[in-house]
C-alpha cells in the first residue's frame, strides 16, 4: 500500500452525513449540494448528445466549443486564458488532483488554509507533499502577517487559496487581491486557486487570474457542479498558461483520458444558452442566506456574515462543547444536522457548518429545532 495513506481518513463530511440516515426524521444541512433540478439546457445538450451517440472519448482536453465557450465566460470576468489553456476535467476534483500531482515532489510543502475543504490537505499528502497550515484571522480574512512569516520559515513554493470558501463563505476583497498579488511577485509562489464557487458570489468578485502579472504563476480550478446544480455529471475544468498546462495535460490524460463526453454536451449548452439558471440560484441563495442569518441572529449565535457559496460557519465557541459534541448532540436530542468544524481542519475547532442549500420551509424548520437546543445548553 502507498504508505502515504496510513493517516489519512474519509471525510468527515461524509461521515456526519451518514449519521444522519440512521435518525428517523433528521432534517440535514450538511451538503453541499445545491437543491435545484438541472437547467434544462443541459438536459436537453444531454439528450441531444446521446441520441447522436456522442458516446465516445473526446479529446484529452475536451470538446473545443466547450473549451472556447468557458474562455468567453472567462473573459466576460476579467479572466484571460485562451481555450488552449483550458482542460475540461472531471470535477473540480480531478482538476485539483491534477494540479497537485503535476507539482508535487516529494516533500515539497504546501501552504493549505484552516479551516478548508479537506480534499486539499488529503491530496498533498495522498502525494507524498508535506502539509503547512496557515491560519486566517477571526473574521476568516488572510492574515498576511501570519501569511509572510510560514512563507519565510518553510521556504514555500505553493500555496492553495479557495475564494468563495467552503466552509466559511469568505471571499477574497479587494485590499487582499492586490496584497496577495504583492507577495506571489515578492516570494515568486505559485497558486492553486479552486474558484468552484465563483458564481455564487454576492459582492464584487475577484481572482488573482485577473492580473496579467501573476497569472503564469497560477492554476485556476472551477466547476460546474454547483454553477448547473449538476454534480453527478462530475465537470470541471483547469485553466493554466505554458508549461504548467501542458504538464497538467499528462497528468490529467493518463488519469482519466478524458471528462464525460454527454456532460460536456450539457454543459455547453448551459454556458451557452442557459445562463439565466445560475443567476436565480444565486437569487435563491442569497434570500436563504438572508434567512439563516436573521435566525442565527435571533438566537444569539455568533458568525461571520458570508460573501459568497452557500455556507455560513458560526463559532459554537461559547457553548463549551467540541463541534463534534454539538452536532452529535444535535443531531440526536433535536435531529438536525451540522457538519463539526473540526472536520474543515485544525482551525475548524469550535465552529459548525451550516449548509443553505435547502429550501426556506426546511430551513425553518430545522432553525425551529436549533433555537430549541441553544436555549436548552445556554
Ligand atoms: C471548495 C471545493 N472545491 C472542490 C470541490 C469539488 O467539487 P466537484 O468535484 O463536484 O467539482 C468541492 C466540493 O464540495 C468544494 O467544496
Amino acid at each position: 500500500m502507498n504508505r502515504n495513506l496510513s493517516d489519512i481518513e474519509m471525510s468527515g463530511i461524509r461521515k456526519f452525513f451518514n449519521k444522519v440516515n440512521n435518525v428517523d426524521g433528521a432534517i440535514s444541512l450538511t451538503l453541499g449540494e445545491p437543491d435545484f433540478k438541472a437547467p434544462m439546457e443541459i438536459k436537453y445538450g444531454m439528450i441531444k448528445a446521446i441520441e447522436e451517440d456522442k458516446t465516445v472519448y473526446t479529446d484529452n482536453f475536451g470538446i473545443l466549443g466547450l473549451r472556447k465557450e468557458i474562455s468567453k465566460y472567462l473573459r466576460n470576468k476579467g479572466i484571460n486564458y485562451s481555450y488552449e489553456d483550458i482542460c475540461i476535467t472531471v470535477g473540480g476534483s480531478e482538476a485539483l488532483f491534477s494540479s497537485l500531482a503535476t507539482l508535487i515532489n516529494k516533500g515539497d510543502k504546501v501552504l493549505v488554509p484552516t479551516p478548508a475543504y479537506p480534499a486539499y490537505e488529503n491530496i498533498v499528502r495522498i502525494l507524498g507533499g508535506e502539509v503547512v497550515n496557515y491560519y486566517l484571522n477571526e473574521d476568516f480574512s488572510l492574515n498576511f502577517i501570519e501569511l509572510e512569516r510560514v512563507i519565510k520559515e518553510s521556504n514555500i513554493k505553493y500555496i492553495i487559496l479557495s475564494y468563495p470558501s467552503n466552509p466559511t463563505g469568505t471571499i477574497l476583497n479587494e485590499k487582499e487581491y492586490h496584497k496577495l498579488i504583492e507577495l506571489i511577485k515578492e516570494n515568486n509562489l505559485f497558486v492553486i486557486s479552486d474558484e468552484i464557487y465563483e458564481s455564487f458570489c454576492y459582492e464584487k468578485y475577484y481572482s488573482l487570474a485577473m492580473d496579467s502579472d501573476v497569472i503564469e504563476n497560477i492554476i485556476y480550478i472551477g466547476g460546474f457542479s454547483k454553477m448547473f446544480s449538476i454534480t453527478g455529471i462530475r465537470l470541471g475544468f483547469i485553466a493554466a498558461k505554458g508549461k504548467t498546462f501542458n504538464e497538467i495535460g499528462k497528468v490529467h490524460q493518463y488519469n482519466v483520458s478524458c471528462a464525460n463526453s454527454i456532460g460536456q454536451y450539457g454543459v455547453l449548452e448551459g454556458l451557452k444558452h442557459g445562463l439565466y439558471n445560475v443567476e436565480k440560484m444565486k437569487n435563491e441563495f442569497l434570500r436563504r442566506k438572508i434567512y439563516v442569518e436573521k435566525r442565527l441572529e435571533d438566537v444569539k449565535i455568533d458568525f461571520i456574515s458570508p460573501k459568497g457559496a452557500f455556507y455560513v460557519f458560526p463559532s459554537i465557541k461559547k457553548y463549551n462543547l467540541t463541534s463534534e459534541e454539538f452536532c452529535e448532540r444535535l443531531l440526536y436530542e433535536e435531529k438536525v444536522a451540522c457538519v463539526p468544524g473540526s472536520a474543515f481542519g485544525k482551525a475548524g475547532e469550535g465552529y459548525i457548518r451550516i449548509s443553505y442549500c435547502y429550501s426556506i420551509e426546511e430551513l425553518k424548520n430545522a432553525f425551529d429545532r436549533i433555537e430549541k437546543f441553544i436555549n436548552k445548553i445556554r
